[in-house]
């Protein structure tokens, strides 16, 4: 558990990669009790520094006595790392928060977006799973109306930005896009296909069911932080050529009738939401508007004629702040007001 200070030893593992930097900058933006910052990422990265709050500061190795003294580690640098150095922090009596997918389901670890489950947090054992990007702005929106009428069943398609796999997916993007408008030949290398003008109805590794494993962390994962088993979900992810922000169409089924006006009142007074709605004037959630914003935005909001309770709506949030480092700092600043 966390001990009340008034300044914490904070640590970013993965400070270099996409969430790395969004983690510092997240940090540094709200302003965050941040006593000292430690920074860590692979060998290639030695010698490097990067800037927080005006120093430069050191990229450094992990190694067995890395966590001593540090409060919080935030892990953004991979399921094979945070298997095997998470338990060592925690071990080390810092509290980790963690992005990838290692720890999410594992039964002794809480899965949490704070606007769901905060209450989650108290039964943590040292290490909290961030969920998946995509997830996060599902559950945000999906929660409030299955309080107020009970979703029986979701059908939900990803439209994923390239900076979801991280910062190589982002340069290859960048990299094909150049090629193309030029006249040369494409190369792929983080993608088995072309990303720049293409979309891929594949996100991570395909399982026996047919399924990618990213389609089955939204089946799974919702269930979890939502704590309702009984809740349907199903969902095709595809990657598209944007480099930041996932959209999300989400056709949900409620026990309870609930007519579109009904859902704009209710997520208008969400947590975390912004009702972006007015089609008439051409007005919906984008990926280049919502890019660097806190909330998950919500419009086309409009009932599913095709069934008896049923509601459509399509969903954009910023993949690296809400869908990982935003999510994980709130989830820091939680249990630091738990402490107190
Ligand atoms: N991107 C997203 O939207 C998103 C959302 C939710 C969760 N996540 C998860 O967050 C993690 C990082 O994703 P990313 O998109 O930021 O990837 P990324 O841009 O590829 O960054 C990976 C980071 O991990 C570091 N790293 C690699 N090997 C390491 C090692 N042996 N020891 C220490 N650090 C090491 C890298 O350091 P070097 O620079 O030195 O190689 C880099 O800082 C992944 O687990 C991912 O699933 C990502």
């Amino acid at each position: 558990m966390l001990k009340t200070k008034n300044k914490y030893v904070v640590a970013v593992v993965g400070a270099t990669g996409a969430v790395g930097n969004e983690m510092i900058a997240t940090l540094e933006q709200r302003d965050f009790p941040v006593d000292r910052l430690r920074l860590f990422a692979s060998e290639r990265s030695e010698g490097k520094t990067l800037s927080f709050n005006g120093s430069e500061t050191p990229v450094e190795t992990l190694n067995e006595s890395s966590f001593r003294g540090i409060d919080i580690a935030l892990f953004s640098a991979g399921g094979e790392r945070s298997r095997i150095w998470a338990p060592v922090a925690a071990k080390s009596g810092c509290v980790v928060i963690d992005n990838s997918s290692q720890w999410r389901m594992d039964p002794e670890v809480p899965l949490v977006v704070p606007e769901v489950n905060a209450h989650d947090l108290k039964w943590h054992k040292g290490i909290i799973a961030n969920p998946n990007c995509s997830t996060i702005q599902m559950v945000v929106v999906l929660k409030p109306i299955h309080d107020a009428a009970k979703i029986k069943r979701v059908v939900v398609t990803t439209f994923q930005s390239v900076s979801g796999t991280g910062k190589k997916a982002m340069d290859e993007l960048l990299r094909q896009t150049t090629d193309l408008l030029n006249f040369r030949p494409v190369q792929t290398s983080v993608y088995p296909h072309q990303i720049a003008f293409n979309c891929l109805p594949h996100i991570d590794t395909f399982l026996e069911n047919g399924y990618t494993r990213e389609e089955m962390k939204m089946v799974n994962e919702t269930r979890k932080i939502m704590g309702d088993d009984t809740i349907r979900v199903t969902a095709t992810t595809v990657r598209v050529p944007v480099f930041r922000c996932h959209s999300e169409s989400l056709n949900i089924e409620t026990e309870k009738k609930m007519s579109a006006n009904d859902v704009r009142a209710l997520l208008s007074a969400a947590p975390g939401v912004v009702v972006y709605d007015a089609p008439e004037k051409n007005i919906y959630p984008l990926a280049v508007d919502v890019a660097d914003k806190d909330e998950t935005y919500v419009g086309r909001i409009r009932e599913d004629e095709s069934i008896e309770n049923g509601i459509n709506l399509w969903i954009v949030a910023d993949n690296l702040r809400k869908g990982a480092a935003l999510n994980a700092v709130q989830i820091a600043e939680k249990l630091i007001r738990m402490a107190e």
